[in-house]
């Protein structure tokens, strides 16, 4: 083989293990979406009106983790988005309501609009309990 065409050959096939491998890895590291997640034991739930947990949520090529709470609903457990409606600030439950800090909101134990200005209910993320453990769809 001339060296010229050696030359071609060798940067085709070094482009292209380069090109491949970069995929590959971009691919790789990617977080998957709409997974279910295990947050909690039923256990750490009991006695309990809410629970406090986190959730890894993907945000652009990143995964975060955002606080979310599990409550009661009815017989089985319902998890919430801690992000008040009105600007996003995070709500902590207090005396069995959510509680915004930041411009005095309130939603009731089930995520519904009481007072301030907050006018939307809490989103509620799907759950279901599995192998012993409670999970939420991110
Ligand atoms: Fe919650 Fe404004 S951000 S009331």
């Amino acid at each position: 083989m001339e060296r010229r065409g050696f030359l071609r050959w060798f940067t085709l096939l070094f482009g292209a293990l380069c090109g491949g491998s970069g995929l590959v890895s971009l691919l790789g590291r990617r977080p998957q979406d709409g997974g279910w997640q295990v947050v909690a034991k039923p256990e750490e739930f009991e006695g309990q009106p809410a629970l406090r947990v986190r959730l890894a949520v993907r945000a652009g090529w990143e995964t975060a983790e955002r606080p979310i709470y599990l409550v009661r609903d009815g017989e089985g457990i319902k998890a919430l988005d801690a992000r008040c409606t009105h600007l996003g600030c995070t709500v902590r439950f207090k005396e069995g309501e959510f509680r915004c800090p930041c411009h005095r909101g309130v939603f009731d134990a089930a995520g519904q609009p009481v007072s301030g200005p907050v006018s939307v209910p809490l989103p509620t993320l799907e759950t279901r309990v599995q192998d012993g453990a409670i999970e939420v769809r991110a």
